[in-house]
Formats: C-alpha cells, sequence, structure tokens
C-alpha cells in the first residue's frame, strides 16, 4: 500500500506515455498522490487535460510558469515528494540526468530533488543498446537511481528486444520496494561482492573461474527488497548486475578489493565473490607469440584476500561478515575451518564439485556456518537462498536490534 505516500510523477516524450496514465490510476487506487509533470515532449503524446483528470492533481508543465513558482517553486516541488518516477525516461532523459542538465522543468527537478528517483526507460532498441545510453545507466545507477525495466518484446517501432517501458503494475512494484523505508534493513548499508574476477596473462588473455554472479546478484536484490542500501561490488559477470544498487564493476582482484575496502563503512558485508586467489605477475603488456614464446612460463603472486582483510579491520569492521566456501570436499569440515581461518562471522558453504551443477547454475545447497554450529539448508533456488540470508541478515543488523 502506498498510502500517504507523496509521488512526483515525470512524464518524458515517449509512445509509452499513454502506460503512464494507467500508472497513475494504478498508483491513486493504492492512496498514493501523484503530481504529474510533463515534458515538453510528452506533451506530444498525452494531454496535460488527460493527466491532470486522472491525476486530480495540478499538472506542472513549465519551468517558467510565474503561476507555478508563486504557488510551489520547483524545488519545493522537488522535495516535497518521497519519491521520484520517470515514466517513460527517455534516453534523451537518461541522458539530461546523467549529465545534470537542468535546462527544462523535468531536468531541473530531477538534478534539486534530495529524494530517491526510480526511472523507467523506454525507447527503442537500438537507442537501449547504444553505448552512449549504456554508459549513461551505468551513471545512474552509480548516483544511486532505482531502475525498473526495460522488458524484452515487439516495440511500436516495429523492431523486437529490450526497451519497451516496464507495465504499470511492475512499476508500482517497483515504486512500493522503493519507498520500502518500512524494509527491517532500511537506514542499513551492506556491501556485496560478486562474481569471478579476471587475472591478465597478456592483454587478450586471461585466467578466470566458472562464477555467473548469480548467487551474489540475487542476495544484493534481497537485501535492496529488504530496504538496504547496497554496494554492489562485481567482476566481470554473465548475469545482469541487480537494479537499484550501487553497483561498482572491476576485474582484477586487487580491483576488487579497493572497491569494497573504499564501500566501507557497512553495517554488514556479503563476500559472494569468487575471487582468483593467484594473479600472474610475469603477464605481457602486449600480446604474447606463440611463435616467440614456445610455452609459457607462467609465474604468480598471490591475490590479497578481502574476505579476511575486511574481517580482521581493527577500526571499522562491519558488524557481520559473511563468507563463502566453495568446496568441492569435506565441505563442513573445511568450511568451519575456512571460517576461523579468515575471521567472518558467518560462512555459506556449498559444495561445488562439478556434479552439483551449482557453480554456474540455477540451485544452490548450502549449510550456513555460525558460531553456534552448523545449518543444513536445503537445495534451493539461489533466490530463495538470497531470501533466506537477508531475512537472517536482518535479524542479526536490522533497525529493531540497534
Ligand atoms: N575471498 C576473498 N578474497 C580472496 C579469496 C577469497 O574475499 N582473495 C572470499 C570469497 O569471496 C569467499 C571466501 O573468501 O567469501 C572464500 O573463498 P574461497 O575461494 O573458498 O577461499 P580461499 O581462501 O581461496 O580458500 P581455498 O581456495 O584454499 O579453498
Amino acid at each position: 500500500m502506498l498510502a500517504q505516500k507523496r509521488i512526483l510523477l515525470i512524464l518524458g516524450g515517449g509512445i509509452a506515455a499513454f502506460k503512464s496514465l494507467d500508472l497513475i490510476r494504478r498508483l491513486r487506487e493504492r492512496g498514493a498522490t501523484v503530481t504529474p509533470v510533463l515534458t515538453r515532449a510528452a506533451q506530444e503524446f498525452v494531454t496535460p487535460l488527460s493527466v491532470s483528470a486522472l491525476a486530480g492533481e495540478k499538472v506542472y508543465t513549465d519551468l517558467f510558469d510565474l503561476t507555478d513558482e508563486a504557488e510551489m517553486g520547483h524545488i519545493e516541488l522537488s522535495r516535497s515528494a518521497d519519491l521520484v518516477v520517470v515514466a517513460p525516461a527517455t534516453a534523451d532523459l537518461m541522458a539530461k540526468m546523467a549529465q545534470g542538465h537542468a535546462d527544462d522543468l523535468a531536468s531541473t527537478l530531477l538534478l534539486a530533488t534530495d529524494t530517491p528517483v526510480l526511472i523507467a526507460p523506454a525507447m527503442n532498441v537500438r537507442m537501449w543498446e547504444h553505448p552512449a545510453t549504456q554508459r549513461n545507466l551505468g551513471l545512474l545507477q552509480g548516483d544511486r537511481v532505482r531502475i525498473v525495466g526495460p522488458n524484452s518484446g515487439d516495440m511500436a517501432c516495429g523492431e523486437f528486444g529490450p526497451g519497451r517501458m516496464s507495465e504499470p503494475l511492475e512499476i508500482v512494484a517497483a515504486v512500493e520496494a522503493a519507498l520500502g523505508g518500512q524494509g527491517p534493513l532500511s537506514g542499513r548499508r551492506v556491501l556485496v561482492t560478486s562474481g569471478p574476477t579476471h587475472e591478465p596473462i597478456d592483454p587478450v588473455r586471461y585466467i578466470a573461474n566458472r562464477s555467473s554472479g548469480a548467487q551474489g546478484t540475487a542476495i544484493a536484490e534481497a537485501l535492496r527488497d529488504l530496504g538496504a542500501e547496497v554496494v554492489f561490488v562485481t567482476g566481470p559477470a554473465s548475469v545482469p548486475p541487480p537494479q537499484g544498487v550501487a553497483l561498482h564493476r572491476v576485474e582484477t582482484a586487487r580491483e576488487m578489493r579497493d572497491a569494497a575496502l573504499a564501500a566501507l563503512p557497512a553495517d554488514a558485508a556479503v563476500f559472494a565473490a569468487a575471487v582468483a586467489d593467484w594473479r600472474v605477475t610475469s603477464a605481457s603488456d602486449s600480446k604474447m607469440k606463440k611463435t616467440k614464446t614456445g610455452l609459457p612460463q607462467l609465474e604468480f603472486a598471490e591475490n590479497p584476500d578481502i574476505l579476511a582483510e575486511v574481517s580482521g579491520l581493527a577500526e571499522g569492521r562491519p558488524g557481520l561478515v559473511v563468507g563463502f566456501a566453495a568446496e568441492t570436499d569435506d565441505v563442513i569440515e573445511n568450511a568451519t575451518a575456512k571460517r576461523a581461518r579468515k575471521g567472518c562471522d558467518w560462512i555459506v558453504a556449498n559444495d561445488v564439485s562439478h556434479a552439483t551443477g551449482i557453480m554456474g547454475g540455477s540451485e544452490n545447497d548450502v549449510t550456513l556456518i555460525h558460531a553456534d554450529g552448523a545449518e543444513d539448508w536445503p537445495r534451493m533456488g539461489k533466490a530463495e537462498v538470497a531470501a533466506r540470508l537477508a531475512e537472517r541478515i536482518a535479524e542479526a543488523i536490522g533497525a529493531d536490534k540497534s
């Protein structure tokens, strides 16, 4: 329910603006007050009159409307909301947001606001996939903007692929999650590392592992859904990163260490990444040629152990440190020893023998090891493991325990 919630809804100029009329209705049904803002381009797709009628509120359209400024200045308008929603968020609006432009009412409000922002991108598939849009998306994620969608499907322009705005009910769910300030982890900051690391051999070759990043991503999403502010440090994963988290992409173990330490202080840290234990010290700056090199002789050095380092921090250690132990033999024994060796509070142990299909798969079979012993969880989907772990973390460090 969204009773008493005030939403500033910015409509960009895209064909999907018609879906935002339904979105207004759905948000109001749940008790929210919706104040609409239309960009100039949005008015080509929906009229201020129909939007105003559905919202039951005045519609704002122009930065320099003196009456509006007398009634409510744009700064106040941007800050009086609990959440700013941009739907549809066009490629142009995303670019303006990423660059901090303020040349019309919508972009000025977005720059002036200090309330959380959720965007629902909508554009042609080529525009969505263009490196410029993807770059802007990364910048917006880094700025803690929450993103819902886009979906894949047939587009109004006749093409197929990602770019379709999420359906109104999906946006409502994202609004509810974004306003989930009542969640048990609201006000709590959690670091999550995820994915593999890549250790270069030369400019084109690297050493990697089979981690897909699926479990770490699911954990970040579950923590976010309980209201946590999540800092997500990921190596080159094969699953897309979660939405609505502060995203830091890294490649090597040493980059991951730096990004993880920079994310502190945090109330909890979950180390789900499969970090390479060794890096190649004999890495070459130019491509190694078969004809010149013969069989390569690689030299290695041990990478920093990020989990052990964070667990051992004398100052600024997160209140709860959770490690993972991917084992193939004597799982519980090895994981229990690993917990003690690394100094973390909990270890999530799993058997990653090839036959289990866990590494890179959609399920996991874990045992949670803590000071009081070991809990064997049944085999379940990675999202379920994540939800359960997030609940446990909330019990340990949640708002009510402070
Ligand atoms: N880890 C880490 N930094 C490293 C290696 C591991 O932060 N350089 C973290 C992982 O994210 C995981 C835990 O430590 O949470 C255990 O990782 P694992 O690879 O199982 O442990 P290792 O110390 O590498 O032990 P081994 O390979 O000998 O089993």
